[in-house]
């Protein structure tokens, strides 16, 4: 009886090293095998693989050598210019009118340079800052507003109170920021004046601060009815003249 096909019985002696060999040569035999492949999944042969890379590579040549593959002429053609959309020509930025152009400027100097103190609605809080709502000094001769917001101001101010010492608010202020916040001020928090300061007057009122004889100082109320109650020079600028927002300058003609 062979060992490889019954039951060591534990009676006999086992031979361990026949029956762990009879173990190996049935695992072996196993693994010769055949996988068991299901129907429609069965490996392709390689062969399949090689030929369908030469019918391509083949087919590549002719249409690629033809030029019918890859043929740029067709898509691109040469001195094609395409036609510009409607509307697609830059005009540059939409005009405005210059009471709206110089108060969208002077509306985010206030936010990062006034509403701080004197609040967001700048009716000040009573005691420390004033209100710029009816301010006489805001609705005023604009060269005296010009000062106080270039140089600061030791009052007392046109209510005739002292607050504090306002600091100068100049230091960097481009004669464009001053026109837009003095145009905003003048327009808005029931302040109704109605006019543009420009950019001219702008200038102006930044040269006249430079030579101010105590350049540097907070104004005093004295220095500002003695020498800045006047109106700023320059021209008056139509309201309703249309503007480049940017630059503030006279839009082009459409
Ligand atoms: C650091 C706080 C502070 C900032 C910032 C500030 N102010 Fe003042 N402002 C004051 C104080 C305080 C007074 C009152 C000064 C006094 O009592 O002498 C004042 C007074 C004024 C007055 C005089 C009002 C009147 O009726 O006499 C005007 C106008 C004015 N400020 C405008 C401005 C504008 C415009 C800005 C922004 C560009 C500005 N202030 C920013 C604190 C400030």
């Amino acid at each position: 009886m062979s060992p490889s096909n019954h039951k060591p019985d534990l009676e006999e002696s086992i031979n361990v090293s026949e029956v762990h060999g009879s173990v190996v040569r049935e695992a072996a035999a196993c693994a010769r095998e055949k996988r068991i492949v299901d129907n429609g999944i069965e490996p392709v042969s390689l062969w399949a693989f090689v030929a369908c890379g030469i019918v391509l590579l083949i087919a590549g040549g002719v249409l690629g050598g033809g030029g019918s593959l890859f043929a740029y002429g067709v898509t691109f053609r040469p001195g094609y210019v395409r036609a510009p959309a409607g509307g697609a020509e830059d005009t540059g930025p939409v005009a405005k009118a210059a009471m709206a152009a110089y108060q969208s400027k002077g509306s985010k100097i206030f936010s990062a340079k006034c509403s701080g103190c004197h609040g967001a609605d700048a009716k000040g809080n009573g005691s420390t800052y004033p209100s710029l709502a009816g301010s006489a000094y805001v609705n005023g001769e604009t060269e005296r507003f010009s000062m106080i917001i270039l140089n600061g101001l030791q009052g007392p101010v046109s209510d005739g109170k002292v607050y504090g010492v306002m600091p100068p608010q100049g230091i960097g202020m481009a004669p464009e920021d001053l026109a837009g916040i003095m145009t905003y001020m003048r327009n808005n928090f029931g302040n109704t004046k109605g006019d543009v300061v420009t950019m001219e007057m702008a200038k102006a009122a930044i040269e006249i601060s430079a030579t101010r004889k105590k350049a540097g100082s907070s104004c005093s109320s004295e220095e500002l009815t003695a020498d800045h109650v006047k109106p700023l020079p320059g021209a008056a600028l139509d309201p309703g003249m249309m503007l480049d927002p940017i630059t503030l300058q006279p839009a082009k003609a459409p």
